[in-house]
């Protein structure tokens, strides 16, 4: 029995929805619990084919007999969140700590027009940031003032704690990304929190001790929505020199899709904020800072998601045997260079379209 945290390690969107999809299916964890700073995130998974968009509720809830958690790290945008439950029908298994802090309007309305948060930062404009800064002050209200969410309070802690104790299944979903992180990302251009397994844990009451697996997660090449430096960013200079950024321009360019090399390969590959709307950037895989994001994680393994974008001939595949020579090599190369284990390979954005490596 485990206890895995999964979290990103470039920019956020690495595809931890899916990767959280195909667990919560396979491993059939007694708790899936959310992490992360609030409902700037977005998670895509799918669920019987339909496609949700996921911004409060854990991404595990597609297994219907997980019960679902949010920690008090977590800050709760409660219409949004009473929201999900509905649309993803959890009511009676979602549960949420008493002491989240709650998002409310002004905290929205500091963060979007001319804010600085919105027009220098580029943040998503959920009001997380200055809900955060509210807490520091120690100003928030939190969920245990609003009536409302009463039906759905627990204490997270002590509820994971015995699970734990009980040796249950415990999947840990963080979201953003290391790039991310108000402490070791691009400052200022980050969100409102530290984003690594360690602030994750934090966030729902786990101790480090009690963790078994910190799986880190990596799209097979870089993406960034909002502002902030982007190593490696894909140019008209430099796109000749990757046949398969090479590839994905000449279909963009065939699609009559209009832009900068960048801007077509995004649009072609469809890298848009969840949140947002707003186009993602795209660039090489960067070793450096994924290096850097394993470490401090303490990644024990690693998943690649999005192999299938990068290399079309890799569409929907299971087995690793049956990657193009070209896609081994790049799992290869990540594996000698952030020397640790590539476990989960995503080959499509439904939870079956995945290679399973762990023993
Ligand atoms: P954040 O919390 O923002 O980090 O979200 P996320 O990591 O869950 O990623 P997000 O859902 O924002 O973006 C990933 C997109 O890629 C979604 O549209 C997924 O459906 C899709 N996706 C994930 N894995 C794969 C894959 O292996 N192949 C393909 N083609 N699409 C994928
Ligand atoms: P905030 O978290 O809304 O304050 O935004 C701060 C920065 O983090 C901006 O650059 C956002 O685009 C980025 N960001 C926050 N959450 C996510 C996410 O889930 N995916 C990708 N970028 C994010
Ligand atoms: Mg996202």
């Amino acid at each position: 029995m485990t206890v895995t945290i999964i979290v990103g390690g470039f920019f956020g969107d690495e595809g931890k929805g899916k990767i959280i999809s195909y667990l919560a299916q396979k491993d059939m964890p007694s708790i899936i619990a959310r992490a992360g700073v609030g409902p700037n995130a977005g998670h895509t998974v799918y669920k019987d084919g339909k496609k949700y968009g996921l911004r409060m509720i854990p991404c595990g809830f597609v297994n219907e007999s997980s019960k679902l958690f949010i920690g008090a790290g977590v800050l709760i945008d409660i219409e949004r969140f009473l929201y999900e439950v509905e649309l993803t029908e959890t009511e009676g298994r979602i549960f949420l700590d008493k002491r989240c802090g709650v998002i409310e309007q002004r905290h929205k309305d500091l963060d979007a027009g001319d804010s600085f948060l919105k027009k220098t930062v580029g943040t998503t404009g959920s009001g997380c940031g200055p809900a955060n800064a509210e807490r520091a002050s120690r100003k928030l209200k939190l969920a245990k003032d609003f009536p409302e969410l009463k039906k759905f309070i627990i204490d997270v802690p002590l509820e994971l704690n015995s699970a734990i104790e009980k040796k249950q299944e415990i999947l840990v979903e963080a979201s953003q990304g290391f790039g991310l992180s108000l402490f070791y990302g691009s400052y200022p251009f980050v969100t409102s929190k530290d984003t690594t397994a360690s602030m994750a844990i934090t966030d729902l009451g786990i101790g480090p001790t009690r963790v078994t697996e910190v799986n880190v997660v990596y799209k097979a090449y870089l993406t960034r929505v909002g502002e902030g430096e982007m190593v490696g960013r894909i140019t008209e200079d430099n796109v000749a020199k990757y046949d398969y950024w090479n590839d994905l321009l000449k279909k963009a360019d065939e699609k009559g899709i209009q832009g900068s090399a960048n801007e077509k390969i995004a649009f072609y590959l469809g890298e848009k904020g969840t949140v947002t709307g707003r186009p993602r950037r795209v660039g090489n895989f960067d070793f450096s800072l994924a290096k850097y994001s394993s470490m401090l994680n303490g990644a024990t393994q690693l998943s690649i998601t999005c192999m299938d974008r990068l290399f079309p001939e890799c569409y929907k595949i299971t087995e690793k045997k049956k990657l193009s020579e070209r896609a081994k090599r790049y799992i290869e190369k990540i594996e000698t260079e952030l020397k640790t284990k590539v476990t989960l390979i995503s080959t499509g954005p439904e939870s079956q379209d995945t290679i399973d490596l762990r023993k």
